[in-house]
C-alpha cells in the first residue's frame, strides 16, 4: 500500500437538501447543519497535515435556485467567516477563493475580501472555497487574458503550454488536486475544477453532507492510500 502525502483535497459538499428533506425539514436545516461539517472537515484536514482544502460553496449554476435559499446560502457564509476567522489567524490558514465574487450581495463581497486580506499572509494552510465559481467561466477567463498578453507582445503563441493555463487559473498558486471528494451519492463535476483534476483521484460517497463526519473523512483518506496513481506509466 502506497503511503502518498495529500497536500491538497477538493470537496464538493453535496445533499444538504436531501438530508433535511429526509428529516421533514427545511432545505435552510441541511445547509445550517452543513455548515457545522465544513469546519469539523477543515480540522480533520489540518490533523492530517493536508495543506489545502478547496470547497465547492455555490456555483455558477446555483443561481438559479430560488432567492430565499439563495440569500440565506451568503448569510450562512458570513456567519462562517465571522466565527471562525480568529481560528484561521491562530492556525496560520490563509482564505483564498475562486469565482466572481462581484455577483455576490455586498455584504458577502466584503466580508470575503476582509477574510483574504487578513489572512493573505498566512503560510501553513490554505482554505479556498469556491463561490460564483464555474470551472467552463473559469477557462474562459484563463484564455482572454492569455490573449491579451499575446496581444501586447508579451507572450509568444508558440511559449503557451499547459503551466502557462495553470498560470492563469484561481488555483495558479496552489499545488495539484490528490483526491476529490463529492458527498450525496451524484456521480458528477458539475463544472468544478474540469482542467485541476484531470489527474486526481476521485471518491463519490453516498453520504450525504450533514452526515460527512471527520471519521467519514477519515475513511477517504485510507481509501486514497490504497490508489495507484500511474500517471500513465506501467508498474516495473
Ligand atoms: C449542497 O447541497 C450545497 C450547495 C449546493 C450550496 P444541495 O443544496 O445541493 O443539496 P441537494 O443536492 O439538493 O440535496
Ligand atoms: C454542486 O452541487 C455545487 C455545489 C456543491 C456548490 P449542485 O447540487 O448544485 O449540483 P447539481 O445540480 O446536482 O449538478
Ligand atoms: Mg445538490
Amino acid at each position: 500500500m502506497a503511503n502518498n502525502q495529500i497536500n491538497h483535497v477538493a470537496l464538493i459538499m453535496d445533499g444538504n437538501g436531501r438530508w433535511a428533506k429526509k428529516r421533514g425539514l427545511p432545505r435552510t436545516k441541511g445547509h445550517e447543519e452543513g455548515c457545522k461539517r465544513i469546519i469539523e472537515i477543515f480540522d480533520a484536514v489540518k490533523a492530517n497535515h493536508i495543506f489545502c482544502m478547496t470547497l465547492y460553496a455555490f456555483s455558477t449554476e446555483n443561481w438559479n435556485r430560488p432567492k430565499s435559499e439563495i440569500t440565506l446560502l451568503f448569510q450562512y457564509l458570513d456567519k462562517f467567516f465571522k466565527d471562525n476567522i480568529a481560528t484561521m489567524m491562530k492556525d496560520g490558514v490563509r482564505v483564498q477563493v475562486m469565482g466572481d465574487i462581484s455577483r455576490l450581495p455586498k455584504h458577502s463581497q466584503k466580508t470575503v475580501t476582509k477574510a483574504i486580506e487578513q489572512t493573505k499572509n498566512n503560510n501553513n494552510y490554505v482554505f479556498n472555497i469556491a463561490l460564483n465559481y464555474g470551472s467552463r467561466q473559469e477557462l474562459v477567463k484563463a484564455t482572454k487574458e492569455i490573449a491579451e498578453l499575446v496581444k501586447e507582445n508579451k507572450l509568444d503563441i508558440n511559449d503557451i503550454n499547459e503551466q502557462t493555463i495553470s498560470d492563469h487559473l484561481y488555483t495558479y498558486n496552489l499545488p495539484p488536486i490528490d483526491l476529490m471528494i463529492r458527498t450525496s451519492g451524484e456521480q458528477r463535476l458539475s463544472n468544478y475544477l474540469l482542467y485541476q483534476l484531470a489527474y486526481s483521484e476521485f471518491i463519490f460517497t453516498p453520504t450525504y453532507w450533514p452526515d460527512f463526519t471527520k471519521d467519514k473523512f477519515e475513511e477517504c483518506l485510507k481509501e486514497y492510500q490504497t490508489r495507484d496513481r500511474r500517471y500513465g506509466k506501467i508498474e516495473e
